[in-house]
């Protein structure tokens, strides 16, 4: 049995295990225990028989704007559609939020591509959303690629 939802408080440290573990390699941003309790409302969770197995987190910047980010798959499960699947949720909910335009900073942009986003010019994405970058050992000389997919407004 597997499926993907909301995340539950008592999940919370088992995401920050998944997310240390891929920060570690440096492919997401760490992120602290107070701050994911306070953004757990941002967070999908993937969960089969093992747990956890996945997480994505859909972060509000602006009225028209917020970023997919903290998109890790357990090792195991990579592979098999579950990162694409977690994409969409987060898709789905801008789109229901009636956001114009979603975006990810990443070193993979052929995954992103595959879920319809394309390559922007980091400029394009207004300053303020590298304000989480500032304390990164790799700022400002950063190589991830910005990706931005436009949402259709959702009709009434
Ligand atoms: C990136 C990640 C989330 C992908 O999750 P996944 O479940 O393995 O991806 P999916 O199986 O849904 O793949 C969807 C598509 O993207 C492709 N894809 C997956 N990982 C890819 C990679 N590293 N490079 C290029 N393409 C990739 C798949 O081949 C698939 O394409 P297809 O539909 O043509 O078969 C996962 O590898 C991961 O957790 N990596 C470590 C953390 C990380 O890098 N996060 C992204 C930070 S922005």
């Amino acid at each position: 049995m597997y499926m993907v939802r909301k995340p539950k408080l008592t999940e919370v440290v088992s995401m920050k295990q998944l997310l240390d573990e891929a920060a570690a390699e440096e492919q997401v941003l760490p992120r602290q225990l107070p701050e994911l309790y306070e953004n757990v409302r941002d967070f999908y969770v993937y969960v089969d028989e093992r747990g956890l197995g996945g997480l994505v987190a859909l972060h509000i910047d602006m009225v028209d704007l917020a970023e997919v980010r903290s998109l890790v798959v357990r090792g195991d499960l990579r592979g098999r559609g579950v990162g694409r699947r977690l994409v969409e949720t987060v898709v789905a909910e801008a789109e229901l939020l009636d956001i114009a335009r979603v975006y990810a900073l990443t070193r993979l942009p052929e995954f992103f591509e595959k879920s319809g986003f394309r390559e922007v010019d980091r400029n394009e994405l207004p300053y303020k959303v590298f304000k989480d970058c500032i304390g990164c050992r790799l700022y400002p000389g950063c190589d991830e690629i910005a990706m931005v997919r436009d949402l259709a407004a959702t009709k009434e």
